[in-house]
């Protein structure tokens, strides 16, 4: 399948989990990939995997003038960029008492700011292709909150009003911005060697499971695809039912008698 032929897409938190797997299933799609992130060793092998058909180079999303470097590596080397997945994203678990200013602010640059970093500096790009496609990723945490995370609810929240803004301002530039809202998903941001119990304990999904990185970016695929080209503004949930409502246990059969 060869739907995403000629087209250059951007792919923040690219090293490893959800941005690894976004950035192979959008170049067997046929697009020509740009990785970046901060942790190079791990995006260097990502490179290597995406051959000829990507390139890679250090973004600190935090950093608007990192951007800026970034976006200049990858123009100069594909002539073009039709699409933007602001996937890096970072978690943290404390309680409102114990969180400091540092902290909270710490992630919201990565997950916030970073994501409007990305989406200001590649708008001329997308612009200049006669138009394009935006995927940002939230999280189920930006429709029901979780408790000892204030900063990262807070900020996949902010994240999802953003998305909405964005797809208002740029729809006049022929550009989409869609949201993808994983559930549990099996990467490192939240399966841990110190925490073995992890995968089955965030598998009490409705489908019964964790959901593995490959199936949130064949969702993003679609997001980007033409096959999309009347979605602008959504939210998809790719959660196993999660945020469904309440999974009641059915009683024993006698209990109804
Ligand atoms: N795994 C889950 O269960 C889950 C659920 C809902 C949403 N998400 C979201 O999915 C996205 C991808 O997370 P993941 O699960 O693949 O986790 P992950 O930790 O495996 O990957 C996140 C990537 O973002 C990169 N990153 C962090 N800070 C960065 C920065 N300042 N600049 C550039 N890159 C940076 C990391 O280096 C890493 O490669 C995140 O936005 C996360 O909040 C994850």
């Amino acid at each position: 399948m060869d739907e995403l032929g000629g087209k250059v897409a951007v792919v923040s938190g690219a090293a490893r989990g959800q941005g690894r797997a976004i950035a192979l299933r959008l170049a067997a799609a046929g697009a020509r990939v740009i990785g970046g992130d901060v942790l190079t060793e791990e995006l260097a092998a990502v490179g290597e995997e995406l051959g000829n058909d990507g390139i890679v180079g250090r973004l600190d999303v935090r950093d608007r003038a990192s951007w800026v470097t970034f976006l200049e590596q990858g123009t100069d080397a594909f002539g073009r960029i039709d699409i933007l997945v602001n996937n890096a994203g970072v978690l943290r678990r404390a309680g409102l008492d114990r969180e400091t200013s540092q902290a909270f602010e710490d992630l919201w640059r990565v997950n916030c700011l970073g994501a409007f970093h990305g989406m200001q500096a590649v708008h001329s790009h997308l612009r200049r292709a006669g138009g394009g496609a935006i995927v940002n990723t939230l999280s189920t945490a930006a429709l029901t909150a979780w408790s000892m995370h204030g900063a990262y609810v807070s900020s996949k929240f902010a994240l999802r009003g953003l998305t909405k803004v964005a797809a208002l301002e740029l729809a006049a530039d022929g550009i989409r911005v869609n949201a993808v809202l994983p559930g549990p998903i099996a990467t490192p941001m939240v399966l841990r060697d110190d925490d073995p119990e992890a995968r089955h304990r965030l598998g009490a999904t409705p489908l019964g499971r964790i959901g593995e990185p490959e199936e949130v970016a064949e969702v993003v695929c679609f997001l980007v695809s033409d096959r999309a080209s009347f979605v602008t503004g959504a939210e998809l949930t790719v959660d196993g039912g999660m945020t469904s409502g309440t999974l009641l246990v059915a009683p024993p059969a006698d209990a109804n008698e």
